[in-house]
């Protein structure tokens, strides 16, 4: 196969843009495509302060990679969650991070939820029991908390996650199963700033996971292969995979498939209801940061419970 833009040969084939490319020009394209992306969706400008979440998997890390090549002000925040048992996955995730932080003279922020707090989040889960076995409901409360107020203490404009077209489409497929209204009228990549929550963006929303494993590749950066293992089994693995299998059929499927959402919310086919569906929020009087429980925040709950 060779490349659409200089005819040599390609080292990646994209169906689902009916082309292929040589390292050089899909190193270059890559970064130019987010770019356009960062632009059209208005996530940020170059003037603003970026807090990426770095995870340690190739899609923060490539996605922090990309940033700083297109000369944005994007710091890191690792947030060591202490999921070491059997595999090291945290640690090794971190040291990753780190890693690639120390490499390129770049600021990264850890969480360490033992140091910090006192417990690790697989203890945490268990003694709150939110979730039958698995940590992954007060996992993803943990980092929602840290993730934003981080970016608030520092001052970041905004708080840029990984997420690839991967994980929207598999997040769009489960909400759409079960018309989970609130979720899609919300799932979007970029969410703007209200009431104490950072600014959100996906800059990454429209890349294929495909796609960013051969990034990570071709510019040698190192990241953790493994999965959390608490992730094995789960159904956003399932959907995945199922539309992975769509996608070798028809290629193209998973892009069209939220794009077309994205545009279909544009001209108002989820319109927000004239009902308030979004609950108020209020300041937890613990940590200070925006919450919709009743009183303290589920976070504050939990570290309470833990600590009495
Ligand atoms: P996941 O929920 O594991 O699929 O991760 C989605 C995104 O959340 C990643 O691309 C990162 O931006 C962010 N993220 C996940 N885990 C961490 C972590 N331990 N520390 C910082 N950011 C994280
Ligand atoms: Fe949070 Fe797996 S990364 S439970
Ligand atoms: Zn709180």
């Amino acid at each position: 196969m060779k490349c659409k833009k200089c005819g040599g040969k390609a080292v990646i084939n994209m169906p689902q843009h009916n082309m292929g490319l040589c390292k050089d020009d899909f190193l270059q394209w890559l970064p130019e495509q987010m770019q356009k992306h960062i632009k059209k969706q208005k996530m940020f400008t170059p003037e603003e302060k970026i807090l990426v979440a770095v995870s340690g998997g190739k899609d923060s890390l490539a996605l922090w990679d990309m940033l700083n090549i297109l000369g944005y002000q994007a710091d890191g925040l690792y947030i060591a969650l202490g999921i070491d048992e059997g595999i090291s996955y945290s640690s090794e995730s971190q040291r990753l991070t780190e890693k690639f932080a120390n490499a390129r003279g770049l600021n990264l922020h850890v969480v360490n939820m033992t140091a910090d707090y006192g417990i690790d989040l697989p203890t945490l889960a268990k003694e709150t029991r939110r979730g039958r076995d698995k940590p992954c409901s007060s996992c993803g409360l943990v980092k929602r908390h840290e993730m934003n107020r981080i970016a608030r203490d520092f001052g970041y404009d905004v708080l840029a996650t990984g997420h690839n077209l991967d994980d929207e489409a598999a997040t769009l497929f489960s909400n759409t199963l079960q018309w989970n209204g609130d979720y899609l009228i919300r799932q979007h990549p970029v969410l703007a700033e209200r009431d104490g929550l950072a600014r959100k963006v996906k800059p990454l929303f429209r890349f294929y996971e495909k796609e960013m494993a051969a990034y990570t590749l071709l510019r040698g950066i190192e990241y953790i292969y493994d999965e959390c293992p608490f992730a094995e089994g789960s159904t956003s693995t399932q959907y995945k995979e199922l539309l992975n299998q769509l996608e070798h059929e028809h290629p193209g499927t998973k892009i069209h498939f939220f794009t077309k959402f994205l545009s279909a919310k544009k001209k108002g086919l989820f319109a927000e209801p004239t009902t308030k569906i979004v609950p108020e929020l209020h300041i937890c009087p613990k940590c200070g940061q925006p919450t919709s429980a009743h009183e303290i925040c589920t976070f504050c709950r939990m570290m309470d419970r833990v600590n009495q």
